[in-house]
């Protein structure tokens, strides 16, 4: 429900299994999205009383303020076989239940951007009526567009934080690593590749190396040398502590807006 970039991306995952694509329907409110979508994945376009008759899960993917209408609209559809999983940034489990038929089973998921390229973050709750069978289900399904892990709800403003918010922080460094090297005086287009190479390669052996990150700098801090030269001068402008005081920011206006 809700056929958006969250909503794609989730769909062009989950049809690259054998057989989904018959298996899934989308809806979505403009006619020409959906027709786009139906002949991109081979999913099937309906309306909310056809997806609910015949489909399980119903995963709810539009904006959070396009929340409540859409669940005003689902609820006289939905029986106790549902189970609703919902990617809305912010939004309580609590607040979907209420308007949902009493005892419906709800997972409440915050995922990244980076799901758009397989790559994503997703980190699930179980709403009152939840189970693990239903965080089952639910992890199955976010598991086609990357990693998921399950924190207690009370988590997810922090998780928020973290995850939801964390691609900007390193697109925002990136960002000024490439400006340094024009500084430098290197091409813009030959720093690009030099820094967003090494963020992949960085990543890459944060992920698959399972040495902490300490470690990984070590590695490349030479007594004397270049790197260490440059740690000092992140320590004296306070990166560190900037970065812990910007996240705590972020989990702060969290908290805020899920009042
Ligand atoms: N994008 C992200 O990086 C990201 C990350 C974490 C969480 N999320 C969450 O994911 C959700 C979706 O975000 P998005 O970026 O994918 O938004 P989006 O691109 O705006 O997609 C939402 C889609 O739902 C449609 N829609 C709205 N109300 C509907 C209704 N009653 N029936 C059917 N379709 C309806 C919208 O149509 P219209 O265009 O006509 O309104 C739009 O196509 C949000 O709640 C957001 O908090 C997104």
């Amino acid at each position: 429900m809700g056929g958006g970039k969250i909503g794609e991306a989730l769909v062009s995952g989950l049809v690259r299994r054998p057989g989904a694509a018959s298996s899934i329907a989308v809806v979505e409110r403009s006619p020409e999205r959906a027709a786009q979508l139906e002949q991109r994945y081979g999913v099937r376009a309906l309306d909310l009383a056809g997806a609910a008759a015949t489909s399980r899960v119903l995963l709810l993917a539009v904006k959070p303020q396009d929340v409540d209408a859409l669940l005003g609209l689902l609820a006289p559809h939905v029986d106790g076989d549902h189970l609703v999983v919902s990617v809305a940034a912010g939004v309580p489990t609590a607040r979907i239940e209420a308007l949902l038929p009493a005892g419906t089973p709800v997972v409440r998921v915050m995922p990244n951007t980076p799901a758009l390229v397989d790559e994503g973050m997703s980190v699930l709750s179980a709403g009152a009526h939840a189970t693990e069978a239903h965080l089952d289900e639910a992890e199955a399904l976010l598991s086609a567009v990357g990693q998921v892990r399950r924190v207690p709800e009370s988590q997810q403003d922090a998780v928020t934080a973290l995850s939801g918010s964390g691609p900007a922080y390193f697109f925002f460094l990136v960002e000024a690593m490439i400006d340094a090297g024009i500084l430098l005086g290197l091409p813009r287009t030959l720093a690009a590749d030099l820094i967003v190479q090494t963020a992949l390669g960085a990543a890459t052996m944060l992920r698959d190396s399972g040495e902490h990150p300490v470690q990984l700098r070590e590695a490349v801090t030479s007594p004397g040398g270049t790197t260490i030269a440059a740690i000092r001068e992140l320590e004296r402008h306070g990166v560190r502590a900037a970065l812990i005081a910007a996240i705590e920011a972020a989990h702060d206006r969290s908290v805020e807006l899920g009042r």
